[in-house]
C-alpha cells in the first residue's frame, strides 16, 4: 500500500500573484522566497517554500503536493497506479527542480483535482522569519507533518473517496454529513476526513460538492502559539478581509481556528492546537457537530 507522508506544499494559480504575496506576508505572516521566475513562493519553516503562486488566467488550486518517503516508495506508488489503471504524467527535471524535489509525477483524482506525488524533498534550514513576527508553524520535525490541511471539492464523493484510500493509502480519520437544504429528499452533503503518515488528525478533507471554480473549498495553516491566531484576526479585520467563519474549535481535530477570505476565493483557516495522532489502533469516528463552540459561517456572496 502506498505510504503518502504529508501535504507537502501546493501550487496556487493567480491572475495577479504579488496580491498573495502581500496578503501571505502581511496577514499570513509566511516569508517571500525572493525569485526570478514570476512566481511567488512563501516559506513557513525549514522547506524551501510551502506555497508556490503562479501566473495564470484564473485563481484556483492547481496541485496539492503529497509527499512519499523515498525513491522506493516512489516507485511502488508508480506501480500501484499503473496496477490500478490511473494515468499520470512524470514530472520533468525541470518542474522536479522547481518544486524543489528529486522526482514527481501528476494526476487527477476522479472529480478532477489535481495533486502532484514527490519524494526527496528539500530542506534549505532557511531560517524562517515571520514578517509579522509569528514563532512558527507547527509542520513536525523537518516539516515532516506538511504544512496544514487542504479540504478539496469531490463532485464524485464516494469514487474519490475510494480513490485516496485504496489506492493512495490515505486513513479514514471522521466522516460528518450536512444536511443544509429544508426539503426533506435532498440526500445532503457528505465530508471524508482523512490522514496521511504522520500525527496530524487530518491532511485532506474531501467535501460533496458539484460546482468549485477555484478547485478548492478551504486550505488550513496552523500556528504553535494561540495568540498568533488572535493577533492574525487583529490583521484581518485592520485590513478589511472578509471573515468566512468566526472563530470556534472544531470537535474532529480540536483545531482552534477562524476562517476568512483569500485572493483566490477560497477560504483559509488559520487556526492552533489541532490534535496530534497516534493511529495505531484507531477507529474512524462520525461526528455529528463540527464545532464545540463558535466557527459561525458566513460565506460571503454564495
Ligand atoms: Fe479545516
Amino acid at each position: 500500500m502506498m505510504d503518502v507522508r504529508s501535504l507537502g506544499y501546493v501550487v496556487i494559480e493567480s491572475t495577479d500573484p504579488s496580491e498573495w504575496q502581500d496578503y501571505g506576508t502581511n496577514i499570513l505572516g509566511l516569508m517571500n522566497v525572493p525569485s526570478d521566475d514570476g512566481s511567488v513562493y512563501l516559506k513557513m519553516d525549514q522547506r524551501p517554500y510551502r506555497f508556490a503562486i503562479v501566473k495564470a488566467e484564473q485563481n484556483r488550486l492547481r496541485y496539492c503536493g503529497w509527499e512519499l518517503a523515498d525513491e522506493a516508495g516512489f516507485k511502488q506508488a508508480k506501480e500501484e497506479l499503473q496496477a490500478a489503471g490511473i494515468d499520470f504524467t512524470e514530472g520533468s527535471a525541470a518542474r522536479a527542480k522547481s518544486r524543489r524535489v528529486r522526482g514527481l509525477i501528476q494526476l487527477q483524482d476522479p472529480s478532477g483535482n489535481e495533486l502532484e506525488l514527490y519524494w526527496g524533498a528539500e530542506l534549505d534550514y532557511g531560517k524562517f522569519i515571520s514578517p509579522r513576527g509569528i514563532s512558527g508553524f507547527e509542520t513536525g520535525f523537518n516539516g515532516d507533518m506538511g504544512f496544514g490541511h487542504a479540504v478539496l471539492p469531490a463532485s464524485k464523493l464516494a469514487e474519490t473517496h475510494a480513490f485516496y484510500t485504496d489506492v493512495l493509502g490515505f486513513g479514514d480519520s471522521d466522516y460528518m454529513h450536512f444536511h443544509f437544504s429544508p426539503d426533506p429528499n435532498d440526500p445532503g452533503q457528505g465530508l471524508n476526513f482523512m490522514h496521511v503518515n504522520n500525527p496530524r488528525h487530518h491532511s485532506l478533507a474531501l467535501y460533496e460538492d458539484a460546482v468549485n471554480p477555484v478547485a478548492c473549498v478551504h486550505l488550513m495553516l496552523e500556528v504553535t502559539d494561540v495568540d498568533e491566531v488572535g493577533y492574525c484576526l487583529d490583521r484581518v479585520h485592520a485590513a478589511g478581509i472578509p471573515i468566512v467563519s468566526s472563530l470556534g474549535r472544531h470537535t474532529n481535530d480540536n483545531m482552534l481556528s477562524f476562517y476568512m477570505a483569500t485572493p483566490a476565493g477560497f477560504a483559509m483557516e488559520f487556526g492552533t492546537d489541532g490534535l496530534q495522532m497516534n493511529w495505531e489502533g484507531f477507529t474512524p469516528t462520525v461526528t455529528s457537530l463540527p464545532s464545540l463552540w463558535g466557527h459561525k459561517f458566513n460565506m460571503p456572496d454564495a
